[in-house]
């Protein structure tokens, strides 16, 4: 690492891999032949490979980042250079007295918060032949210690709070489908919490702990014995369950079970999801398998036809949560059915239903409403704060009534969330609430400043600002993040639409053309510069722009939209329909999409297409 003259560390590409493994004891380049630029977010000496933000709260004990806006420098601190007892203990003080006393009196040893697995009696269940706990007694304290370095998640303060709920300082990401697979399997860098979740072991009360010693962190037991230890092995273990000889690695658990997938170069990961493999799902979903995880040289149908035949009648007769999961992320006529029914089914993993909330709540029926506003009311944090992004896209009126109380929420992510979406709605609220509005609002701004070595610090300030009439500050605020983050697209945009609504053409100009010189490629600058043109009714050069727009993002809507939309009033129209009518083939029946599909196709006339598309409409979202 490099430390800089504001006393910020950054992280060098170049990795000395020092373990006595394979792949080990050798140098390495992080990202081997690809080019990085200066301008690219993984250049080593921007925001994203910052050691005081992206590393060290995971790798030190009791981690201050201590950002000073004011100086633009930090000022960290941490006790020791790895994870040590206070990591998960919290402070321990109390601990080091009671062992000098051994007062066993002293309930916990003296630590301010246990642990300890609870008691639990393991009973054998006939049929499964797999020990089940008697009473399930998940360690929700224990979980959340490992998850603030074991999960992606956002840490949003300097505070963490041991012992409280997670939320307190971090917004976990759930299985999303840019870091999971669209069935929740472990795609982008992996931390074990997201897929433990999702788990039938971690629903019947099973933990980390169960598998590995808490302090050395070694598995309790090596190979097939780790899982034997519950689930028998006469059923198990052999032939008559894995269909491999006993002594083939086919044979293995976790090669099924728990399949690897490598991280920077040599750090190799097991899917915590602890799910049963299904190369069925490959050819229906392009979902990964385990299977072919070995079977690299066979086609995956090789692999399903066997599957099939081996373990066809055993598989669940139900849609799994994979499934549904599948067919919400499709635009398609069973979206809405397959959302409904992953929220409504309480036996779904709550981490399952939080993703299904969080990234698949455009599909707004009146009863996928009632189940979300009911979850405002959850007693997980996770389940509240994701069904508060769900409730994003309903028309704002319908939030008042609902989302107030939430501002009252005892956990930090979920009331900052709830200030956020009332921030627009703000004026309308009862005198109380709008007190309790303005403290949760100053309590993110802190947050906000302190995260301002990042650009994010600026921008959600100053939307924040703008969304409850302080236009002039969040202009000011905009420009600092600009002058600070120039490769920041967002700040641009969001700028250009404040200077739109004021009038000031010539600024939004000047603006944008600043942001294309660092960001050449930016769909969204060149976006906004076509409607720029456009609105100047400087139509060729306008659709110029629109293109490159529509060339660099081709998986966007709004920007093939755009361009579609330019394309048919200058006359195109059949070119323009035959874009959307693409789009919608390749990436599915986005609503925009979809709108514009029909309504071009009504100008031209063509109304068995309008009808078609409407119907299509009508099937996947409801109107
Ligand atoms: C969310 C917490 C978290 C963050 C943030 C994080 N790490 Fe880690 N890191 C871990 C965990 C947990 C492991 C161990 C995982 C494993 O063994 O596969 C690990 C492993 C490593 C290892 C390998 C250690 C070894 O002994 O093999 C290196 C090196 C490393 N991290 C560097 C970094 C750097 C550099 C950053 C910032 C760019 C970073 N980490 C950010 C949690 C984190
Ligand atoms: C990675 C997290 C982690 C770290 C680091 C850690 N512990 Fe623990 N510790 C645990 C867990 C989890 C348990 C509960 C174990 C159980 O119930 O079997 C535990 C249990 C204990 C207990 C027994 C507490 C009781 O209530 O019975 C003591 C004492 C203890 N740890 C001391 C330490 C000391 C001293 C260090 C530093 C040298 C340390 N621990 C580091 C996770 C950790
Ligand atoms: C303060 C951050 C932090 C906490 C809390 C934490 N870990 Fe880790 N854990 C790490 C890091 C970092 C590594 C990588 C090895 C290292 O640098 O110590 C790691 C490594 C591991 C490993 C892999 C060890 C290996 O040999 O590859 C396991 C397993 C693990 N942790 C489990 C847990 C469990 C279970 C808990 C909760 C009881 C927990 N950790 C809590 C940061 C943490
Ligand atoms: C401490 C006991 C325990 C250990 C150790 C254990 N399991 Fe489990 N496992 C369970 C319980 C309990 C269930 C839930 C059974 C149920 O609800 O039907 C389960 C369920 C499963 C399932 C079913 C998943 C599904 O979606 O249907 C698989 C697969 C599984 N375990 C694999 C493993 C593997 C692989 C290991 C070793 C790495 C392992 N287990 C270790 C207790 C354990
Ligand atoms: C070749 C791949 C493979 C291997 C190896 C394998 N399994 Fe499985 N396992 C499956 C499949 C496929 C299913 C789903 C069909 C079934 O229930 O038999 C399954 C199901 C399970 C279930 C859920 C059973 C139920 O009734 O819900 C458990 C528990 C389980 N396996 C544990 C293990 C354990 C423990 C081992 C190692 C001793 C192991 N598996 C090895 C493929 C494998
Ligand atoms: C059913 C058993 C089981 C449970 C439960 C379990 N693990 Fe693991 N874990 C494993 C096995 C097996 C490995 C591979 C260890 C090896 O090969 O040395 C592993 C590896 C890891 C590693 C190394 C990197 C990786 O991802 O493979 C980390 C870190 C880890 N576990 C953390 C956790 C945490 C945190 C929890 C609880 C949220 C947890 N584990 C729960 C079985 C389990
Ligand atoms: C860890 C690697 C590994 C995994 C995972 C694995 N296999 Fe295998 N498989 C093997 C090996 C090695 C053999 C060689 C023969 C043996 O051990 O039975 C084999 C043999 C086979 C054969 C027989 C091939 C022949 O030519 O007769 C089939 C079919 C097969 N596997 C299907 C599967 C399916 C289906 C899955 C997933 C449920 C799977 N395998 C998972 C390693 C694996």
């Amino acid at each position: 690492m490099v430390k800089f003259d504001d006393d910020r560390l950054q992280v060098l590409p170049f990795v000395g891999y020092k373990r006595n493994r394979k792949g080990g004891q050798r140098w390495f380049h992080l990202y081997d032949k690809e080019r990085i630029s200066h301008t690219d977010e993984l250049f080593w000496m921007g925001i994203n490979q910052n050691w005081n933000y992206m590393c060290a709260d995971c790798h030190t004990t009791d981690f201050k980042k201590n950002f000073s806006i004011a100086e633009n420098k930090f000022h960290s601190s941490w006790t020791e250079s790895r994870v040590s007892c206070e990591s998960c203990h919290g402070p321990a003080s109390g601990h080091m007295q009671w062992a000098e006393k051994k007062d066993l009196s002293v309930l916990m040893k003296g630590f301010g918060i246990s642990l300890a697995a609870k008691p639990v009696n393991w009973q054998l269940d006939a049929a499964k032949q797999t020990l089940m706990p008697q009473q399930v007694m998940t360690n929700d304290t224990l979980i959340e210690t490992c998850a603030r370095c074991h999960a992606r998640a956002t840490r949003f303060t300097d505070e963490y709070d041991h012992g409280n709920s997670f939320l307190q300082s971090h917004i976990p990401a759930t299985a999303d489908p840019v870091n999971y697979h669209v069935d929740g399997q472990i795609k982008e860098e992996d931390y074990e919490y997201a897929s433990f979740l999702q788990s039938k072991m971690h629903t019947a009360g099973v933990t980390c702990i169960n598998c590995h010693e808490p302090h050395s962190m070694k598995i309790k037991a090596t190979g097939n014995a780790l899982c034997t230890s519950c689930h028998q092995p006469a059923k198990y273990d052999g032939p008559q369950h894995s269909f491999h000889k006993p002594t083939s690695t086919g044979n293995q658990c976790v090669t099924c079970h728990m399949p690897i997938t490598t991280y920077m170069v040599v750090d190799n990961r097991l899917d915590h999801s602890i799910r049963i493999p299904r190369p069925d799902h490959s050819l229906t979903m392009g979902t990964p398998n385990a299977c072919n995880k070995c079977h690299t040289d066979k086609p995956v149908k090789w692999v399903a036809d066997s599957f099939v035949k081996w373990y066809g009648n055993k598989l669940p007769k139900e849609k799994t949560y994979a499934e549904l999961l599948y067919a919400v992320s499709k635009y398609i006529k069973e979206s809405e059915p397959s959302l409904y029914d992953l929220l409504q089914n309480k036996s779904n993993p709550a981490i399952i239903r939080a993703t299904a909330m969080g990234n698949y709540g455009y599909y707004t029926t009146s009863r996928v409403n009632e189940i979300l506003l009911n979850e405002l009311k959850s007693t997980a944090p996770n389940i509240r704060l994701n069904a508060l992004k769900a409730l994003r896209n309903y028309p704002a009126e319908n939030l008042l009534g609902h989302v107030e109380a939430l501002l009252y929420d005892k956990v930090a992510a979920v009331r900052m969330e709830a200030m956020n979406m009332l921030a627009p709605l703000s004026a309308k609220l009862s005198e109380k609430d709008m007190e309790q509005f303005r403290k949760v609002m100053s309590e993110y701004m802190i947050v906000q400043e302190e995260m301002s070595h990042r650009p994010e610090g600026y921008f959600n300030r100053a939307i924040l600002f703008s969304a409850t009439g302080g236009n002039e500050v969040a202009e000011n605020l905009y420009k600092d993040c600009i002058r600070r983050f120039p490769d920041f697209v967002p700040a641009y945009s969001n700028l250009a639409d404040l200077y739109r609504q004021q009038g000031r053409e010539d600024e939004i100009k000047r603006l944008i053309d600043m942001g294309l010189r660092r960001q050449p490629q930016s769909a969204y600058l060149h976006y906004s510069s076509g409607l720029w043109y456009i609105r100047q009714k400087e139509n060729s050069k306008g659709m110029a722009e629109l293109k490159l727009a529509a060339q660099y993002a081709p998986a966007d809507a709004q920007m093939q939209y755009g361009y579609a939309i330019g394309l048919f009033s200058g006359g195109e129209q059949v070119k323009a329909l035959q874009l959307l009518e693409d789009f919608a083939a390749k990436y599915g029946n986005q609503p925009l999409i979809l709108d514009g599909i029909i309504s071009m196709s009504q100008d031209m006339k063509q109304t068995e297409k309008s009808t078609q598309y409407a119907a299509i409409r009508k099937g996947v979202f409801g109107y």
